[in-house]
């Protein structure tokens, strides 16, 4: 808890990260460019409103209580040329599907939370990247730079902030209808892929759980007359990280007749493992704001880091509030994770878990491709249910990178995807995702786990 003779906090604006060092942040050579650049930013109408903010909130305190789960899942990075129809109709049916698998599996509400309409900013773990002897600053997302190996796609471009406003706003424009009209559609059984069961060990088990939704949607239908997750309001959140400091501030205002500030841009905000210092400029910004914010956290966080992190983002502990991402890696998190729920819960609790099992879980072939393997991500999310149980509390959801799309970005899963078939369809710049179909199979795991705890 605080602790009462330290000096007072200075006061918080949207703009007050500035005195704090911020990291990842590129370096623009045309500063007036970039300053009206944002200034257009904080012209431009929100992407989304303080009380679908609100009411994310509130039913993120829900899940702190087990009384819901979360499923946040998406591209590593989003991509300005991904923002087509159908890309966007498959993340979003990979991710009903997911979460309908979840909510007959487990009996409990899902709460869908999108890694789209910004995820557009990536931090990266070199500044410059080098090839055949020569170094360019590093791809940082569409947002700040181009991929291609050029001095000129390399250098920071403000006008990307704009275009990837615009397109997370078609995004996001494109999912609210889709959740509004006739999307209800693919959630009927029929649409679910599933011809990979047949590969899998668990392959009688998974049958029965996938005749159980079946059963469930057309109950649903038939008897009550509603289908499936049909709602005239919204019943998928955004969220991003809150990477760009500069592109989230822009969209850091006051609304009327509620207190405080809201960052506009997404409902759900997090700070990345390599931005996530307690003095830092990324958690002094989310600090101000009223969304529910994550933090990234890893190996090695000690007490004192655990209640600044507390203290600058909850001080209230009001559950809904703050959400501990955690990502440590199959083989890290059965030494980690228990001192780190110790802590959170010596330090006054009421904190979200949510489970990242891919970043901890990164892997390169001996030819030089990043990838993941199947089980390792599913050992990670196994053992985080566990360890969450054994302390007396619950696992509050999962974050995964994933695709609506076959790609071929990790390896394993029931078809037994190999390294050999990754350069079939890999098209990750930046982290491999799961496929569609290991992302239903890993939403069959995780609905096992929480119906039969094995
Ligand atoms: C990510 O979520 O893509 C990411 C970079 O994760 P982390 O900050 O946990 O490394
Ligand atoms: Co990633």
């Amino acid at each position: 808890m605080s602790n009462p003779t330290e000096a007072p906090v200075s006061p918080w604006t949207p703009e007050s990260w500035r005195g704090r060092p911020a990291l990842q942040q590129p370096e623009y050579p045309d500063g007036a460019a970039l300053a009206n650049v944002l200034e257009e930013l904080r012209q431009l109408p929100p992407l989304v409103t303080s009380w679908e903010i609100l009411r994310l909130r509130e039913q993120l305190a829900d899940a702190v209580q087990g009384k819901a789960f979360v499923l946040q899942g998406g591209d590593c990075a989003e991509r300005l040329v991904d923002c087509r129809a159908g890309r966007v109709t498959n993340t979003v049916k990979v991710l009903v599907q997911m979460s309908l698998v979840l909510v007959v599996g487990a009996q409990r509400p899902v709460i869908r939370i999108g890694r789209f309409a910004g995820q557009y900013a990536k931090p990266r773990s070199a500044d410059v990247e080098t090839r055949d002897g020569v170094s360019l600053p590093s791809y940082r997302g569409d947002i700040i730079n181009r991929p291609e190996f050029t001095e000129e796609a390399r250098q920071p471009d403000p006008q990307l902030l704009l275009r990837g406003y615009e397109r997370a706003a078609l995004t996001l424009n494109f999912i609210r209808a889709l959740v509004k009209g006739g999307f209800a559609d693919l959630h009927h059984p029929e649409y679910f892929d599933l011809d990979w069961v047949e590969h899998s060990p668990l392959a009688d088990e998974y049958h029965r759980m996938a005749e159980t939704v079946s059963d469930a949607l057309r109950f649903m239908e038939n008897v009550l007359g509603v289908r499936a997750g049909e709602s005239d309001r919204i019943d998928f959140f955004t969220s991003h990280e809150a990477l760009h400091l500069g592109y989230e501030s822009a969209q850091t205002r006051r609304v009327p007749r509620r207190p405080g500030y809201y960052n506009l841009t997404t409902h759900f905000p997090w700070a990345g493992l390599r931005t996530n210092d307690p003095e830092g400029a990324h958690i002094e910004f989310l600090r101000g704001i009223e969304n529910p914010v994550g933090v990234k956290v890893g190996a090695g966080c000690t007490r004192e880091k655990v209640a600044r992190w507390m203290d600058a983002l909850n001080p209230e502990r009001a559950p809904g509030r703050l959400t501990f991402i955690h990502r440590f890696g199959a083989r890290r998190i059965a030494a980690e994770l228990p001192k780190l729920i110790e802590t959170a819960k010596a330090e006054g609790g009421n904190v979200l878990w949510i489970c990242d099992p891919m970043h901890g879980n990164t892997t390169t072939t001996a030819s030089g491709v990043k990838t993941r393997n199947f089980d390792d991500i599913r050992s990670e999310v196994e053992q985080a249910f566990d360890i969450h149980q054994a302390a007396g509390q619950q696992l509050g959801g999962a974050h995964i990178e994933l695709t609506g799309e076959n790609v071929t970005e990790c390896v394993g899963g029931a078809r037994g995807q190999s390294e050999n078939d990754l350069a079939r369809k890999y098209e990750s710049e930046v982290d491999p995702r799961l496929n569609y179909e290991q992302s239903l199979e890993l939403a069959f795991v995780i609905a096992r786990k929480m119906k039969n705890g094995k």
